[in-house]
C-alpha cells in the first residue's frame, strides 16, 4: 500500500481500481477541457504571504455554512453516480461526512436514494435538484427531502442542456454500465469493486428508476437531462422551486456577477460560485477567478460558496481569503472513494484539513474565520481585464 500524503495520491489509487468509464466520468471535462484545467491552474496562480513569529497557537478550521456548524468550510459537492465508483459511495461518502463534521450533498444523480442515505446517516444532509419541466416529479423529490431530514436544497442551475464530455460518449457511459466486450475486459481488472459490486443491489439511479415518467433510457444521464430537463428555465421558475421547496437553497451553477445579483434577488440563502467542475461551457471562466467579481457584486448581501477546481487544502485557503464563506469538493472526494471507500473519503478530507491548517499557520493566522485578502499576493489582473 502507498504511503498517500496529498489528493493526487488517491487519484492515481483510484483510476487503477475503478473501471476506465467511471473514471472518465469523473475526471473530464466538456469539449477541449480548457475551463476543467484552467480551474485547478489558475488557483496557482495567487501566491500566499508567509508571515513569521507570530502566534500559530490554537488554531481551528471550524466555521459555519448556512448557520450549520462544520469542522472545516469543505461540504462534498453533488457527484452524479458516486454509487458506481464504489459500492453504496453515497453512503459511505455520507457516512465520511458525517463523521468528519462537513456536510454531504446528495446528488439527483445518485445510486443510492435519498431514503437510502437517509437510513444509512443520522444527521441531516443536502440534497441537489436539477431544474426539471416536471413539477409533480419536482415535488416529490421536495417532499422526500423533507421527509428524509434534509436541512438545505442545492439548486443546479447550470445544467439546462447537458455539457458534452466526449469521453461518456465513446465509453457507452450508463448506470449499471452496459456489458460489452470493452467494458467487461476492463471491469474484470477491477476486482474489490467488482466484488463490492456483485454485493450491492443499489446500482440503479436510486431517485429515478421507478419515481421518473416518460424516460426512454433510464440507465443513461444523458438521454435523461434530454428528455426532462427544462431548456426554457428562467428566475421566475427558480424562485418558484424555492417556494417548493420552503427551506433553505442554496444556488449552485454561477459564474457571472449578474446572475448572482438574480440569485439574491430570489431569496437565495447562499451561491455556489462553480462552473460545473469545467463540465458544461468549456471556455468559461474558471470559479476562482470569477470570484472576485462576484464578491464585489453580492459579497454583502448573501453567502459565497465556490466549488470547481479544489484539489488541496490550500485552494480552500485562497478561496476563503477572497471572501468565500464555503468550499466544496467533487473530485477531491471521489478519488478517495474509488481508491479507499469510506476510509478514502475521510483520507482526503483529512489531507484537505491539514494542508488548510497548516498553510493557515504559516500565513500568521489562526482561525478560518479570520482569514482575508491580506494573505494573498494576487498577481495583476488576475480577474481578466476583458472587452
Ligand atoms: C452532472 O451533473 C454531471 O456533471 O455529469
Amino acid at each position: 500500500m502507498p504511503v498517500i500524503t496529498n489528493i493526487e495520491d488517491l487519484r492515481r489509487l483510484y483510476e487503477r481500481r475503478v473501471p476506465r468509464m467511471f473514471y472518465d466520468y469523473a475526471e473530464s471535462g466538456s469539449y477541449s477541457e480548457q475551463t476543467f484545467r484552467n480551474n485547478t491552474t489558475d488557483f496557482q496562480d495567487i501566491l500566499l504571504r508567509q508571515r513569521v513569529a507570530v502566534d500559530m497557537a490554537g488554531r481551528s478550521t471550524a466555521s459555519q455554512m448556512i448557520g450549520e456548524d462544520v469542522a472545516m468550510p469543505v461540504a462534498l459537492a453533488p457527484v452524479g453516480l458516486t454509487g458506481m465508483q464504489a459500492a453504496d459511495g453515497e453512503i459511505k461518502a455520507a457516512r465520511a461526512a458525517e463523521k468528519f463534521g462537513v456536510p454531504f450533498t446528495l446528488s439527483t444523480m445518485s445510486i443510492c436514494s435519498i431514503e437510502d442515505v437517509a437510513e444509512h446517516t443520522s444527521k441531516p444532509f443536502w440534497f441537489q435538484v436539477y431544474t426539471l419541466k416536471d413539477d409533480d416529479f419536482m415535488q416529490r423529490l421536495f417532499d422526500r427531502a423533507r421527509a428524509a431530514n434534509c436541512s438545505a436544497v442545492v439548486i443546479t442551475v447550470d445544467l439546462q442542456v447537458l455539457g458534452q464530455r466526449h469521453k461518456d460518449l465513446k465509453n457507452g457511459l450508463s448506470a449499471p454500465p452496459k456489458l460489452t466486450p470493452k467494458s467487461i475486459a476492463n471491469m474484470m481488472t477491477k476486482v474489490g469493486w467488482g466484488i463490492g459490486m456483485l454485493g450491492t443491489k443499489r446500482r440503479f439511479f436510486g431517485n429515478i428508476v421507478g419515481h421518473a415518467k416518460g424516460v426512454s433510457d433510464p440507465s443513461s444521464l444523458s438521454a435523461w437531462t434530454a428528455e426532462s430537463f427544462d431548456p426554457s428555465l428562467n428566475w421566475e421558475r427558480i424562485a418558484q422551486f424555492r417556494k417548493m421547496w420552503g427551506g433553505k437553497v442554496i444556488i449552485k451553477g454561477i459564474i457571472d456577477p449578474e446572475d448572482a445579483k438574480q440569485a439574491v434577488n430570489i431569496g437565495a440563502d447562499a451561491i455556489v460560485v462553480s462552473n460545473h467542475g469545467g463540465r458544461q461551457l468549456d471556455g468559461a471562466l474558471s470559479a476562482i477567478r470569477a470570484l472576485p467579481a462576484i464578491m464585489d457584486a453580492v459579497g454583502d448581501k448573501i453567502e459565497v460558496h465556490l466549488d470547481s477546481g479544489i484539489r488541496s487544502g490550500q485552494d480552500v485557503l485562497k478561496a476563503l481569503a477572497l471572501g468565500a464563506k464555503g468550499t466544496y469538493i467533487g473530485r477531491s472526494f471521489v478519488y478517495g472513494l474509488g481508491a479507499m471507500g469510506e476510509a478514502g473519503v475521510t483520507k482526503a478530507l483529512e489531507i484537505i484539513q491539514k494542508e488548510l491548517d497548516i498553510s493557515m499557520a504559516l500565513c500568521g493566522k489562526r482561525k478560518v474565520t479570520e482569514l482575508d485578502r491580506s494573505i494573498l499576493m494576487v498577481p495583476k489582473g488576475f480577474e481578466g481585464d476583458w472587452q
